[in-house]
């Protein structure tokens, strides 16, 4: 019996912080021990706005070794570099021949990430979305954890994999790709901004002082919850929409220490926000550390950690090319003699 397949992936941009970890790779080392787990460093997915090429592949091995620190473990799942995977940018180019202009202009997140360029927009920011897409078909992925903000792209992949390539190129009882269904998570999947706390804590916030993020030191942790954003009422609540602070700190909290939102909240209730910033900042310097720790551990030894990106990059070739020769297959491509 297979175990369903999972695929997901982060992007080498900035620090991975606590929202990426709560809120995604944590969810991932869960799921590695019951399902064929992908996960990928999508540094192609970092090229589609401005970046510094200086920095692009330390964030993508440092990105790579958060994964493994947080407890991705290699021999249970496949951790992977994306563009070290031909296919992606392959399946890519497939798939955008077949994708409607239409489709990509109304996508909520380049819209927004567009008015930011400005008229420095390329064609690969419009395009982010089919290449998602492609990383996710290429794995025959069942299910893709995703946030919230990323549900409408997960939908586009499902539309250009059912009505445009199995209805398009295929037949009903052999479908080409196999159409992912999302995984919304579940507790600690929206950690909010330490000072707004009704927009999502954000690699892009301009605001270091918004995100903690899973390298910074103890000090300066502390240092950012004590300036967290709060209000001037007393006794943690969650779920108060009156009050976003409280429902994002105790959440955090909770998280943290492993807590479901009401022990979390049963515990602090009583507690004026003086009180209960330290103990915030303890818990979090606490969680923090051990993956600090191996983290720097791992990048002492880049040898190992090349070791396990080539591996990686090898058993996800094997599956995506599989696929990739599939579509090509289907779209009526020559290809190798080899590949027939
Ligand atoms: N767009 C995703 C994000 O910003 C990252 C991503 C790229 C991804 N490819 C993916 C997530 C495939 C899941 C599956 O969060």
């Amino acid at each position: 019996m297979s175990r369903p397949r999972v695929l997901s992936g982060v992007q080498p941009t900035g620090a991975l912080h606590l929202g990426n970890w709560l809120g995604a790779i944590r969810n991932w080392v869960d799921l590695q021990h019951s399902h064929d787990t992908y996960v990928c460093v999508v540094d192609l997915h970092a090229i589609t706005v401005p970046h510094d090429p200086a920095r692009l592949a330390a964030d993508t091995r440092s990105t790579a070794g958060l994964y493994l620190a947080c407890g991705m473990d290699p021999d249970l799942c496949t951790v992977f570099v994306q563009s070290h995977v031909r296919a992606h940018s392959e399946l890519c180019w497939l798939l955008n021949c077949i994708t409607p202009l239409n489709w990509l202009e109304r996508m909520i997140q380049f819209r927004e990430k567009a008015v930011k360029q400005g008229d420095n927009v390329s064609v690969g920011l419009l395009d982010y979305p089919v290449l998602m897409a492609a990383d996710i078909l290429l794995y025959d992925a069942d299910l893709v954890p995703v946030g919230e903000d990323q549900k409408q792209h997960l939908e586009l992949a499902r539309d250009i994999a059912q009505q445009r390539i199995n209805s398009g190129f295929g037949s009903e009882d052999h479908p080409i790709l196999k159409v992912p269904e999302p995984l919304i998570l579940k507790q600690g999947a929206r950690v909010m901004s330490l000072t707004d706390a009704r927009q999502k804590m954000s690699k892009s916030d301009p605001n270091e002082g918004s995100r903690i993020n899973l390298l910074d030191p103890p000090d300066l942790v502390r240092r950012k919850i004590k300036r967290a954003k709060t209000d001037p009422v007393m006794g943690l609540e969650a779920g108060n929409p009156e009050r976003p602070e409280a429902s994002n700190l105790l959440g955090l909290y909770a998280s943290l220490t492993a807590q479901t939102t009401a022990e979390a909240e049963q515990a602090c209730e009583g507690m004026g926000w003086g009180r209960f910033k330290p103990l915030l900042a303890d818990a979090a310097v606490a969680a923090l550390e051990p993956i600090q720790k191996r983290h720097a551990e791992l990048m002492q030894d880049p040898a190992y950690l090349d070791g396990v990106l080539a591996a990686g990059a090898e058993q996800a070739s094997r599956v995506a090319d599989a696929t990739l020769a599939r579509v090509q297959t289907a779209l009526g491509l020559l290809g190798t003699a080899a590949s027939r």
